[in-house]
């Protein structure tokens, strides 16, 4: 007989337990359920996390569970972040200004949205980079949601210009005009994702970041060695990170902002401080390849 392994130190769901969880679609290879998973049970909070995978016409109908079911919150991921946003009763100005939601929170029977994805990106880029964007010259790769968070995490921060490639050039057109209602006077421009037009970028930029699934893999562009180089991507070794590192770039993976937004989301539905040490070493021991 095999016996069953516990995936997270001892979890007890009892009648008083609150839930959270994600919904998305795929919602297989998710991390979140790990990382808050084990906070709750190292901190003895009666929470518990869980992964719902929510068909797109299905949406409607799991965000009213929220409701009916008394959750305290959920995260939101792909392909749900831009198209949850109507069926929520309030949104924070920083998740209306990206035009994403990552985070819900439940109180009251109101469900307020939030995007934790640009706060958390910024703190791991200024804590785990180290890299301070102000007055810095920046290269994005893609246009989806997670695009749209750093690209509004950058120019918050004071990022001088900020170039944003697209396999379809019409979203990355459609983000550029969309930051210009928020940004007018800065220097944002849209091109589409080729080998010259990237090879041209990188020689003014100072920082490359990659928020697409794939990188940059398939195109051979050599990368200048002053380059700090992002991949949201988060897993501990990507080809774009191991590529930059060969080029002699400093790079940094998408972990970090996966633990900082998490943090956040954390902090929304308990009221707590986030335990970010904690929320870490949970993806370390899930080592992450
Ligand atoms: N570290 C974290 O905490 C964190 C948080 C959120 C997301 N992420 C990661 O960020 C990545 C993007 O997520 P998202 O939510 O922004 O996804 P999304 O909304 O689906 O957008 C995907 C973007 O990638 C581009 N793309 C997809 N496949 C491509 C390919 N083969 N070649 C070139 N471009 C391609 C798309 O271009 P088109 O417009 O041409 O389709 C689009 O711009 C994912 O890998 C996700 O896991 C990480």
């Amino acid at each position: 007989m095999i016996l069953a392994q516990p995936m997270t130190p001892s979890l007890h769901v009892k009648g008083t337990t609150k839930l959270v969880g994600i919904f998305g679609d795929p919602v297989t290879y998710t991390l979140s359920p790990r990382m808050h998973n084990s906070v709750f049970s190292e901190l003895h909070l009666d929470f518990v996390y869980v992964p719902f995978q929510v068909r797109e016409k299905d949406l409607k109908k799991a965000v009213e569970a929220i409701r009916s079911l008394q959750m305290v919150g959920v995260n939101v991921t792909i392909p749900h972040k831009q198209t949850v946003i109507p069926h929520l009763d309030e949104i924070s100005p920083l998740a209306q200004k990206i035009g994403a939601v990552n985070t819900i929170v439940h109180r009251n029977g109101r469900l307020m949205g939030h995007n934790t994805d640009a706060p958390g990106f910024l703190t791991s880029l200024r804590e785990d980079g180290p890299f301070d964007p102000e007055n810095k010259r920046a290269v994005l790769l893609g246009s989806g949601g997670t695009a749209h968070a750093i690209s509004v995490a950058l120019l918050d921060a004071g990022i001088q210009n900020l170039v944003i490639l697209n396999r379809t050039l019409e979203r990355a057109q459609e983000l550029v005009r969309r930051l210009k209602k928020s940004y007018g006077s800065r220097d944002i421009s849209a091109e589409s994702l080729s080998v010259p037009v990237l090879k041209e970028s990188l020689e003014r930029a100072d920082i490359l970041l990659n928020a697409t699934p794939t990188g940059i893999d398939s195109l051979t562009v050599p990368i200048p060695p002053h380059l700090f180089v992002f991949d949201a991507v988060y897993a501990k070794v990507t080809p774009l990170l191991t590529w930059a590192k060969q080029a002699g770039a400093v790079t940094l993976g998408g972990l970090g902002m996966l633990v900082h937004q998490g943090a956040l989301s954390f902090s929304l539905w308990t009221g707590l401080e986030p335990p970010v040490q904690l929320m870490k070493k949970s993806l370390e021991a899930n080592h992450v390849e």
